[in-house]
């Protein structure tokens, strides 16, 4: 019933049982080789909120062979069943787990749970970790197949990707019949000199098809749901430019504050945390010319386009195209909650930015002179990521003299969270003897018509990098060009100190500048619909 419930191709097929090994409509259906993937960090936070339960719902749903088994390591002394138990309570809270289901875990998922103590900067670690992922091939059928995992704070990273090459880890013991891979979590650095030194260090170790930089947004249903939007309808790509639109809006508001991670946040800052990542590879598969194939390389390639399109932002016109914020105290999520500066770990005087708009040009023949306006925050009115295609206005205005007015332009909404799905507002003519009209919106809502609530990023993901599917991962070049085109704006930034920030209240749908900066165009905010 859960298969169905999640999956509803399974259901609609007739086929029972049978695993799907990718959620993506282009992709053949596969179960992934059997392999024992390795999560550095394997008590941190990422591990237990998403890493975990994404493999738990796999593995539940069939997606995954009967030899996957998990090691995780860390410094925490833990035993195999200790971990086991961590995970399990994790699962449940975070998956809601019923009793009976949590009885269960030790028998299923629980059995394919390893882990292994150690020092990451310690070669002994790794020797050990050889040993325990040798015996695994024996006992379990991982068949040397290993997927790294890093999910620790990224100092380690060059120091686990060293340790790995020194233990002879990162390469696959027979290349014709096993493989090797490495998952990396952002930040990949945090600007371009240290991610290209980031990349130095992996590549160094690991080649460039072996690591698979992960940007959970891509894993994302409905941002998957964009491309076959755009690319498997006629009727759209025709429109998709200058000719017809006005300008692009992408939204990406948290209505949670900074939590617990006030000191990763104070380092980096929205323009690192949301915008370098999320919302520019969301505007890269919005504005990419249509790939030849729906494949790893010719889909990076299209997208790494339209980032080295993107027209940079001088340092000495910054506030021309950037509006920074932080939040005051104010009210959230149904109670008061503090300011930024009065979070745990954050300075009280810090300029660090909580909200980000901005707007930037591509300079190519599809989108010369057409805004893309892109705004992030945290402590926003709600929790709601959107893109917003405005159309042009009509040329000739034919019901001039009628009882409206004015004739709102289409309105293309793409839905990414909390209710995934898309709106086409058009005009409509009120019934009556009155020439009235006003706006009215035709919906898809993705759980409506499949009756199911899509995958989360992180199982989509996962199951793709164990099917060697690098489509939805970034690739080194994206990100180099997503730092060059924030690197001036983050300088900037640093130099004005606090001039220039502004606040705005928690709760609130952020500075009042940020109101002004489209203004400015003769253009508004289109307010994030969570209940379309
Ligand atoms: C992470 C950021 O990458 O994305 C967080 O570091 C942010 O600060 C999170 O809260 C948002 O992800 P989602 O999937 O909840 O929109």
């Amino acid at each position: 019933m859960l298969v169905l419930a999640r999956y509803p191709e399974i259901g609609m097929n007739g086929m029972g049982t049978q695993p799907i090994a990718s959620t993506g409509t282009f992709r053949e259906r596969r179960l992934p080789d059997p392999c024992a993937m390795v999560i550095f960090g394997a008590s941190g936070d990422l591990t237990e909120r998403k890493v975990i339960p994404a493999l738990y719902y796999l593995v539940r749903e069939r997606l995954l062979s009967d030899e996957y088994s998990v090691v995780g390591c860390g410094r925490t002394p833990f035993t195999h069943d200790q971990f086991r138990d961590k995970m399990r309570e994790s699962v449940a809270e975070f998956l809601h787990l019923s009793a009976e289901e949590r009885n269960q875990f030790p028998q299923g998922f629980g059995k394919r749970l390893f882990y292994q103590q150690g020092d990451f900067g310690e070669a002994a670690a790794y020797d050990k970790l050889r040993e325990l992922l040798e015996q695994l091939d024996r006992e379990r059928g991982t068949a040397g197949n290993r997927l790294f995992y890093l999910a620790t704070p990224p100092s380690f990273f060059p120091v686990i990707v060293t340790g790995l090459g020194n233990a002879r880890l990162a390469r696959p013991q027979a290349p014709d019949q096993n493989w090797t891979r490495i998952v990396i979590e952002k930040p990949f650095g945090r600007d371009l000199a240290s991610a290209r030194d980031l990349n130095r260090s992996v590549t160094s170790v690991f080649s460039e098809e072996q690591v698979y930089r992960i940007d959970h947004y891509l894993g994302k249903e409905t941002v998957q749901n964009l491309l076959v939007f755009r690319f498997a309808n006629g009727v759209f790509e025709p429109i998709w430019n200058r000719r017809y639109i006005d300008h692009v809006q992408i939204t990406v508001a948290e209505d949670l504050g900074v939590e617990e991670r006030g000191s990763y946040y104070e380092e980096a800052g929205c323009l690192r945390d949301m915008i370098q990542n999320h919302v520019l590879q969301l505007l890269s598969l919005v504005a990419m010319e249509p790939p030849a194939a729906f494949r790893a390389d010719a889909v990076r390639d299209e997208k790494a386009k339209v980032l080295r399109a993107i027209r940079p932002v001088p340092f000495d016109r910054v506030a021309d195209s950037a509006i920074r914020g932080q939040y005051r105290a104010g009210h959230a999520r149904g109670g008061p909650v503090p300011g930024y500066r009065s979070e745990p770990k954050v300075a009280a005087n810090s300029t660090t930015e909580t909200f980000t708009a901005l707007k930037f040009f591509i300079d190519d023949w599809r989108w010369a002179d057409v805004p893309f306006y892109l705004r992030s925050g945290k402590r926003l009115a709600k929790r709601a990521s959107e893109i917003a295609i405005q159309f042009r206005r009509v040329p000739h205005l034919l019901f001039r003299d009628c009882a409206t007015q004015r004739i709102d332009p289409n309105l293309l909404i793409v839905h990414i969270q909390p209710d995934e799905g898309m709106s086409l507002s058009f005009s409509a003519k009120l019934p009556g003897p009155v020439m009235k009209i006003r706006p009215v919106t035709m919906n898809f809502r993705y759980s409506e018509v499949f009756n199911a609530s899509p995958p989360t990023a992180y199982e989509t993901l996962l199951l793709d990098c164990m099917l060697g599917d690098a489509t939805l991962f970034n690739r080194q070049d994206a990100v180099d060009l997503s730092w060059q085109l924030v690197d001036p704006i983050l300088a900037r930034w640093k130099e004005d100190g606090d001039r220039g920030l502004a606040f705005y209240d928690a709760g609130s749908w952020g500075p009042a500048e940020a109101d002004a900066f489209l203004a400015a165009d003769g253009r508004v905010w289109v307010p994030p619909d969570t209940t379309h």
